[in-house]
């Protein structure tokens, strides 16, 4: 039996639509893996949802005149839509809001508390001198007391990627008001993350299969853990489960602490959801794998973070401690996290850069072009700037013409000589070598993909396109009316390459690959697709929420060359992929103007 794997996909904030930015960081990777995994057999757990507390959403919400949680409840269903028309495969896409994370979250904390890897500790917090409020670590900003970089935010430097407090940046200014805050003294609980410098240590030692940056990014920060505050004077987030805590209004887990325990939390809800309440634990212990998925802004909390919590949980950190309520958890198997998708070319510009939309692009090119984009062309090892042309180049070259246009070309001849797939009688040199090519991309593709390597595995698949293209040029079955034996046994092996191929590209571009399978007289689910329904919360009966979830089990796609049947009626093919209009390279579409 192949292990079971638990996908956990970083959680969107819940305070905006979605842009192909985002998605090109957690989303379209997350999913590509997550169905190549069940396609080779594995049971997958993919679960992840919005990420709904602290100042990103408090801010947001002040901005649209929202209360928090109306801010949140609008933004989750916006997002959930965004990634269902992706297509992205969730077992479980849920939000921090809900009663179950509450418990989760407390549960676990109460295991560090109890193994002493929590400390209280009275520091010094920055308010507003203004309007007396507390200014959060995030919306202060500075000059780095490491690098000296200037953009240092009060909570991490994103050049050096140390962690700060707040009072040791140079020239702070709020980022709301720019006015210099007051610092002032609060008491927080700190995880004393000094307390696994041994354990996270040596388990860092055992990753190497990680993608060597983040290794070294990880692991040159284990020189100086320090404690770090897992609370916040805010009245937005998960009470502190405490005598002296849990009554006071202004204090609240940190956004970043609640979150990272959304994988486990979202895992028990879908758990509790099946019917059968232990059933997470599948995906949580023994030999399951877990793999993270993110953008390159998150690392630090997914792979020294996060694993500490758990190592915490465990009683497996440096003062050792008993296990929790939990049992003993997995740490990750790999943090995989993408770099940037920048969008300098269009003119909808935010605060942080020029913004095109996923419900925008969605509407007028569909998912799998954009999913194509983001596997091949995306951020996967650097920044990469988002393109029209480039946009438009692969669309028209890679997926119109060379897919589209070989899987309707197989298909029409075949519809029109023989009405159905034809038999093939002698195989030659040439029909040997293509079929060989194409059963033996199922390795190649396939150990691409389960190291996250996504640029090269779909490369590699359209290999296979450009050689079935190729074969059909040389053996032109269209000349060989005279040789109907020669031109079946053509046609054929062209139609069990589209077979193989389809099989190839389903990761990618999954409702494509459900219509392939269709034009080639196949039925029912070939690649299943996310679903949206409408839940009760399971501990807040009077709280109802949208989820992602879908039955992914029946679906057909396995990750092998399958004999396509004989005589299976073909009918005339429409095509896969529209062409884009070439002035779209120029222009942008209207939505995202190109600006010159
Ligand atoms: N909301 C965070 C962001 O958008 C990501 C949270 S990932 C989690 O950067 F693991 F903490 F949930
Ligand atoms: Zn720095």
């Amino acid at each position: 039996m192949s292990a079971p794997v638990l996908t956990a996909v970083a959680w969107p904030y819940a305070n905006g639509p979605r842009h192909i930015g985002h998605v090109s960081g957690f989303g379209v990777p997350s999913d590509v893996f997550s169905r190549y995994m069940r396609m080779s057999g594995h049971r997958v757990l993919m679960v992840s949802g919005t990420d709904e507390h602290g100042t990103p959403i408090s801010v947001q919400a002040e901005k649209e005149g929202l209360s928090t949680r109306e801010l949140a409840d609008k933004y989750n269903r916006v997002i959930a839509e965004d990634l269902q028309g992706l297509g992205l495969s969730y077992d479980l896409f849920t939000r921090t809001t809900t009663g179950n994370h509450y418990q989760v979250v407390q549960e676990l904390f109460l295991s560090l508390w109890r193994n002493g890897y929590v400390v209280p500790k009275t520091e010094m917090g920055a308010i507003s001198p203004s309007t007396g409020r507390t200014l959060p670590d995030r919306y202060i900003e500075g000059t780095c007391p490491i690098c000296g970089y200037d953009g240092a935010r009060g909570d991490q430097c994103d050049n050096c990627g140390n962690q700060l407090d707040p009072i040791d940046l140079k020239n702070p200014r709020s980022r709301i008001n720019g006015e210099t805050p007051k610092f002032v003294e609060t008491e927080h609980l700190f995880l004393d993350l000094s307390r696994f410098t041994e354990s996270l240590g040596s388990w860092l030692q055992t990753r190497t299969e990680w993608r060597p940056n983040v290794l070294k990014f990880s692991q040159n920060l284990l020189d100086d853990l320090r404690p770090r505050a897992i609370t916040r004077d805010l009245d937005w987030g998960v009470p502190i489960p405490l005598d002296g805590w849990r009554e006071q209004p202004m204090k609240r887990f940190y956004v970043w602490f609640d979150a990272v325990i959304g994988y486990l939390s979202a895992s028990v809800e879908w758990a509790r959801r099946s019917g059968d309440d232990d059933a997470w634990k599948e995906f949580w212990t023994g030999d399951a794998q877990g793999y993270y998925f993110m953008g390159k802004d998150n690392i630090v909390f997914h792979s020294l973070i996060w694993p500490s919590l758990l190592l915490g949980q465990n009683g497996a950190g440096d003062r050792g401690g008993q296990a929790g309520s939990f049992g003993t958890l997995n740490l990750p198997t790999e943090v995989v996290s993408s770099e940037f998708l920048t969008m300098s070319g269009s003119k909808f510009s935010t605060s942080r850069g020029t913004v095109i939309y996923v419900t925008d692009f969605l509407r007028q090119f569909g998912p799998d072009a954009l999913r194509y984009f983001i596997s091949v062309a995306g951020p996967e090892n650097q920044d990469t700037d988002f393109t029209w042309d480039e946009f438009v180049r692969r669309t028209n070259f890679e997926l119109a013409n060379e897919w589209g246009n070989l899987v309707n070309r197989s298909i029409s001849m075949a519809h029109k000589n023989v009405g159905a797939v034809p038999a093939p009688t002698a195989p030659t040199a040439a029909d040997q070598e293509l079929l060989e090519l194409s059963r033996k991309a199922f390795d190649t593709v396939g150990g691409h993909l389960r190291r996250s390597r996504f640029k090269a595995a779909s490369s590699e698949a359209m290999r296979v396109v450009s050689a079935a293209n190729r074969y059909l040029s040389d053996q032109e079955p269209w000349k060989l009316k005279d040789d109907p034996a020669r031109r079946d046994t053509v046609l054929h092996t062209a139609l069990q390459v589209v077979q193989d191929a389809n099989t190839l590209l389903t990761p990618f571009l999954p409702h494509s690959a459900q219509k392939v399978h269709e034009l080639l007289g196949g039925t029912g689910v070939w690649s299943a697709q996310p679903r949206i329904t409408e839940v009760t919360d399971l501990d807040v009966p009077e709280r109802e929420y949208p989820v992602l979830t879908g039955d992914y089990a029946g679906e057909q796609a396995r990750w092998a060359s399958t004999p396509i049947e004989v005589g299976r009626p073909l009918d005339k093919p429409t095509p896969l992929f529209a062409k884009l209009d070439p002035e779209l390279a120029e222009t942008g579409p209207e939505w995202a103007p190109i600006v010159r």
